[in-house]
C-alpha cells in the first residue's frame, strides 16, 4: 500500500518497525558497501536494533522533525533514502540515501530524491534541502550534482568515521533553484 513507483520494477515505500527483520536483512546486504559513509550501517546490527532505528523515524515522522522511506525494486527492499534533519522552524531539511550494491547505476536514488525534495519544498514549504558526504565518496557528490545542488562549502575533518576523519561536503538546493530546475524541464 502507498507506494510511488519509480519505474521499471522500482518503488517508494514506507518502512515501519513490524518489518525489522526485513530491514536488518536488506542492511546485512547493503553493509560492506555503504559502511564507509553511512553510521546507521554499522548501528543495524540486529532485528532489535533495525526495531529500535525504525521506531525511531516513526516517531520522528510523528513529530514531523525526520522521515525514511525503502526503496523497492521488484519488490525487494533494496536502499533507503530519509529525512536525517526536518527542521520545519528553519525551513531546512537534510536527506540521507543509500543502496545495496545490486540496486546502484540504475538512478533509483535520483529519482527517489527528486520526490523527497518536491514534497519537502512543495508540500512542506522547505526552504533549503542539504546533502552532506564526505569528500571521498564521489558517488554521493555526483548524486548531489545530478540533483543541481550548488556545493556550499567544505567541514574539514569534521567526522570521524571508521578510522578516518572525513571532511564533509555541504551540498544544497534552495526552493526557488529547485523550482527554476523545473520549469527548465529537469525531472
Ligand atoms: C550514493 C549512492 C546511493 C548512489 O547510487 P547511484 O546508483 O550512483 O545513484 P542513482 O541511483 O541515482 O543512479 C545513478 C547512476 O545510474 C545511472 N542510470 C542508469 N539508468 C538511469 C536512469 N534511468 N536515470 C538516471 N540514472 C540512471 C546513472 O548514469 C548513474 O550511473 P553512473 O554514476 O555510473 O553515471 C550509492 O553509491 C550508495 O549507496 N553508496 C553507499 C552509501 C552512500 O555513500 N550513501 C550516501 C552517503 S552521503
Amino acid at each position: 500500500m502507498f507506494a510511488i513507483p519509480l519505474g521499471d520494477g522500482a518503488e517508494l515505500r514506507p518502512v515501519e518497525p513490524w518489518q525489522a527483520q526485513e530491514f536488518l536483512e536488506h542492511i546485512d546486504r547493503a553493509r560492506d558497501y555503504a559502511r564507509p559513509w553511512v553510521p546507521l550501517m554499522v548501528r543495524v546490527r540486529d532485528v532489535e536494533s533495525a526495531r529500535v532505528l525504525l521506531q525511531d523515524y516513526a516517531d520522528k515522522q510523528a513529530a514531523d522533525t525526520g522521515r525514511l522511506w525503502a526503496v523497492r525494486l521488484n519488490g525487494t527492499l533494496v536502499g533507503g533514502v530519509l529525512f536525517r534533519v526536518f527542521d520545519t522552524a528553519n525551513e531546512t531539511c537534510e536527506v540521507g540515501v543509500w543502496l545495496e550494491p545490486s540496486a546502484a547505476g540504475r538512478g533509483l536514488i535520483g529519482k527517489a530524491v527528486e520526490l523527497l525534495i518536491d514534497w519537502a519544498v512543495e508540500e512542506r514549504g522547505m526552504h533549503r534541502v542539504e546533502w552532506l558526504a564526505s569528500s571521498a565518496n564521489h558517488r554521493s557528490i555526483a548524486v548531489a550534482k545530478r540533483l543541481g545542488m550548488s556545493r556550499d562549502g567544505v567541514l574539514r575533518e569534521s567526522f570521524p568515521w571508521q578510522g578516518v576523519r572525513h571532511d564533509m561536503e555541504v551540498w544544497s538546493v534552495l526552493a526557488p533553484e529547485w523550482r527554476a530546475r523545473r520549469a527548465a524541464g529537469h525531472r
